[in-house]
């Protein structure tokens, strides 16, 4: 174990059931919710691309290209799908400054459908891998980056987004919706 990688797939179980709630959020239709989902996307978009993806671009993928150079190709893709998804983020904010819920709602599920398989790309790929073959020495290198890069978002910033994914998930979908673990 790593915890390099066990963090990166911490974050990704706290943005899937972000993504959860807002996929069943406009496969219900709940126009009358508007403002929940605004305040969602918004937590999405920060958490997912200023943070999660930012910090794999910036810290983690750079270290696995250096030690694991087979992963390049791999490693290129990802980067692709990340730019995709901060294009998915304009498009589904597009939709919301005009309050137009049906473009909003295609564009969400889109969203929700590349990252579900983005995040399962990584982790049946290339995490696996690091957590076995990574040294202790540059995990622990990154875990301390990773410190200064997340003290960035203020304290207890996980704390923060955990609680704010029960909470919208508590208001948009009523308390107990999902009654599977979530991580
Ligand atoms: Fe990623
Ligand atoms: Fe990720």
């Amino acid at each position: 174990m790593r915890i390099s990688v066990t963090l990166v797939q911490y974050e990704h179980g706290i943005l899937r059931q972000a993504l959860d709630v807002l996929d069943e959020t406009v496969r219900n239709n709940s126009e009358d919710h508007m403002d929940d989902v605004k305040e969602l996307i918004s937590f999405l978009h920060e958490f997912v691309d200023r943070f999660h993806h930012a910090k794999e671009e910036q810290l983690f993928y750079p270290v696995i290209v250096k030690e694991f150079p087979r992963f390049q190709e791999e490693v290129d893709g990802i980067y692709a799908e990340h730019q995709h998804a901060r294009e998915q983020f304009q498009l589904v904010e597009r939709a919301l400054e005009e309050g137009d819920w049906d473009s909003m709602a295609s564009a969400a599920s889109e969203l929700v459908h590349h990252m579900t398989s983005h995040v399962q790309k990584e982790e049946d790929g290339i995490f696996p891998v690091v957590d076995d073959e990574l040294s202790l020495p540059l995990d622990e290198q990154l875990n301390q980056a990773y410190q200064v890069f997340t003290s960035e978002f203020g304290d207890d910033y996980y704390q923060r987004a955990e609680m704010f994914a029960n909470d919208i998930q508590d208001r948009l979908l009523g308390p107990g919706f999902f009654n599977h673990g979530i991580y």
